[in-house]
């Protein structure tokens, strides 16, 4: 029997916007991961990382916030800008409870902020929308880390000024699109009104006010949605690769349910469907229990959400994007081959 705390999952976010506004830093920022090899810091895939509750409230111990953690720390989905990715973005979205949408303050709405916006709008999810490279305006000083009206408070009268006619503009651009939007500090109408909350990707600048919103957002979205843990699975895959010593692997975020190491598993393939037993199951950082091995921890189960590499035979020609199935003692395995392939 689950207790009341392990009823809860880790809520997912989506990182949403236009391409190049700084999506994957911003999330390098706050995790204190970096993503590898990305080809020309563009982001082709989705890519799932996760931040500890604790880490929140270490970073927004300068709010002094009396918000009080009643929830784990949220797993980020990150999904392209570029164009031709609106299937990842779609699917990316799909996933998620909540989303910050990213926009670039030097260059205001863009093509692929007004998509990411309709499908926001099309299914219904609350998002905070980062207002980045704050840093950019012309004059700015550095205040690392700082919130943002600390750091505001360091600025000369002309970045003020920038800042402002800015940001205004940028309003004005959302309430074409038919949105409110405000300053975080300033809204008060949460839910009607989106949250504006300026961010600095590479110095920190209002992310201490970003973190607390999304804990705020969190526990809105907790007590809205219950995101309660389920037992039917519900998983995707986000990326295949050849891991040393493994063979093909799959990179699999897990949002319902749990996994077992040894259990079957039905993913769509090239091919056709491919039915195959979960040899191991690892997660690149350390959480709860069990035996560390390299850089990984392998898991017997595990329960969502979480990022997961999948560690089994047959994995060569999975399709990133569709989901994955588990068979069951009761369940008809062909039924499932054929649901799989209609991904
Ligand atoms: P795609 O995944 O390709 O859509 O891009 P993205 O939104 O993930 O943007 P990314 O994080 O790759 O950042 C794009 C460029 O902007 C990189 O060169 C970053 O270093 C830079 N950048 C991101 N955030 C900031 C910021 O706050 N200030 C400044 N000056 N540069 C930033
Ligand atoms: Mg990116
Ligand atoms: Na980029």
């Amino acid at each position: 029997k689950l207790s009341e705390e392990d009823k809860v999952r880790s809520p997912i976010c989506c990182m949403m916007g236009h391409i190049d506004t700084g999506k994957t830093k911003l999330l390098d920022y706050i995790t204190g991961n970096v993503q590898e090899g990305e080809a020309g810091g563009t982001t082709q895939k989705m890519g799932a990382t996760y931040l500890s509750a604790r880490n929140i409230l270490e970073k927004t111990m300068e709010l002094k916030s009396d918000t009080k953690l009643k929830v784990p720390g949220p797993l980020f989905i990150d999904t392209p800008g570029y164009e031709f990715y609106t299937n990842l973005r779609s699917r990316g979205l799909g996933l998620c409870d909540f989303a910050i949408l990213v926009v670039d303050i030097m260059h205001g709405l863009e093509p692929q902020t007004i998509e990411c916006l309709n499908l926001l709008r099309m299914k219904n999810t609350e998002f905070i929308i980062a207002l980045n490279k704050v840093d950019r305006l012309y004059g700015w000083r550095i205040c690392e880390n700082a919130p943002i009206l600390e750091a505001m408070k360091q600025q000369t009268k002309d970045v003020i000024n920038e800042f402002n006619m800015r940001l205004n503009e940028i309003i004005n651009q959302f309430k074409e699109q038919g949105l409110n939007s405000e300053l975080y500090y300033k809204n008060k109408e949460m839910g009607e009104t989106f949250s504006i909350v300026p961010t600095c990707a590479i110095s920190g600048e209002g992310i201490p006010d970003l973190l607390l919103l999304l804990v705020q957002l969190t526990q809105k979205t907790m007590v809205e949605k219950l995101i309660t843990y389920v037992d039917k699975v519900q998983c995707t895959v986000l990326e295949v690769k050849v891991m040393e010593g493994y063979g093909t692997t799959i990179d699999v975020v897990l949002v319902n349910g749990e996994l077992h190491e040894g259990g079957q598993i039905v993913v769509c393939g090239l091919q056709g469907p491919i039915v195959t037993t979960i040899r191991a199951l690892l997660t690149p950082h350390p959480i709860k229990e069990l035996h560390v091995n390299g850089n990984h921890v392998h898991h017997e189960v595990i329960k969502a959400a979480e990022c997961i590499n999948i560690i089994a035979k047959d994995l060569e020609h999975v399709i990133v994007g569709t989901a994955l199935h588990v068979v069951g003692p009761d369940d008809d395995i062909e039924a499932i081959k054929e649901l799989v392939m209609e991904d």
